[in-house]
């Protein structure tokens, strides 16, 4: 497949890129608190994607080497000026499909992969290309959201319409943006061994505000990114699209509630 060829739900706008980096600074306590790598360790990151992950990864462990690499030409571009602005010297990229990595069995340390495998028509084939990269003993960390579990009040037949829009329309592309609930039994049945799965729950009400921007930014804003998609295909009606988006936004206002799981899953090869 030539690299960048494949189409891509969340698509690769401005607004996608910045979505992106907030979701990854917005969410660095929840899901990156407890990832820390040995140092002279060499770390795999597989679809870095514009890097926004990848630069947290890097400072909170400066003195493991990290090789960050994704599909897309463009997003790795960005990556680099991202790492680069921000002095990384710990991190080197590289253009890469996850089916086809050009690196020799058993040459990392560590694996770590975020928002990847929900794109994906065969996860369990990525899983398995990225076990023998690994040495035995080796760490596998993968983190992925499952859409099914937003939760929201008040309740709103169209807000779970639009939700759905986007689930429907990433499942068409190839994609299980579901994936989250899957992820322990896929790591495990890529053989994988001490699989251990965390929930890292999102939550914002009047008494939890802080996570009100996030909830915005990072999933309202993603829902919003396939309007025309689910306009174009008929899935939803102009005046349903406007008023599921609103009642989603109503959930972040005082009266409202939601709440959001993603999954982390860490695993090890086995030896022998
Ligand atoms: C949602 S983004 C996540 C990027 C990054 N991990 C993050 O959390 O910010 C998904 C990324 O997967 C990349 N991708 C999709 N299919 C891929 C493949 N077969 N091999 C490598 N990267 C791929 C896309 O180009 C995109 O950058």
């Amino acid at each position: 497949m030539k690299p960048d060829s494949r189409p891509y739900v969340h698509g690769r706008t401005v607004r996608e890129a910045e979505r992106l980096a907030y979701q990854a600074s917005g969410l660095a306590r929840i899901l990156h608190h407890d990832t820390r790598y040995p140092a002279g360790s060499r770390v795999l990151e597989a679809a870095c994607g514009i890097g926004a992950q990848t630069v947290i990864l890097a400072q909170n462990s400066p003195e493991a080497e990290f090789v960050s690499v994704d599909i897309s030409p463009d997003a790795i571009h960005q990556a680099r000026r991202r790492a680069g602005q921000e002095g990384f010297k710990n991190v080197t990229f590289g253009t890469a499909d996850v089916y086809h990595l050009p690196f020799a069995p058993e040459s990392f340390d560590h694996v770590f992969v975020c928002f990847l495998l929900e794109h994906l028509e065969d996860p369990l084939l990525a899983l398995n290309r990225l076990k023998d990269l690994l040495r035995p003993g080796g760490s596998i960390t993968v983190i992925e959201g499952d859409h099914g579990s937003a939760l929201f009040y008040p309740e709103s037949p169209e807000a779970c319409r639009v939700i759905r829009c986007l689930i429907d329309i990433q499942a068409a592309m190839g994609g299980n943006s579901l994936i989250g609930r899957e992820l322990w039994h896929l790591v495990d049945e890529a053989g994988f061994g001490s699989v251990d799965a965390s929930p890292r729950l999102v939550y914002a009400d009047a008494g939890h505000p802080d996570g009100r921007e996030g909830v915005k930014k990072i999933f309202i804003a993603m829902v919003e990114g396939v309007r025309e998609e689910a306009l174009s295909r008929g899935m939803v009606t102009g005046a349903g699209w406007e008023k599921g988006i609103r009642d989603l936004y109503r959930t972040t206002e005082n009266g409202g509630t939601f709440c959001y799981t993603f999954f982390k899953v860490v695993a090890k090869k086995m030896t022998g």
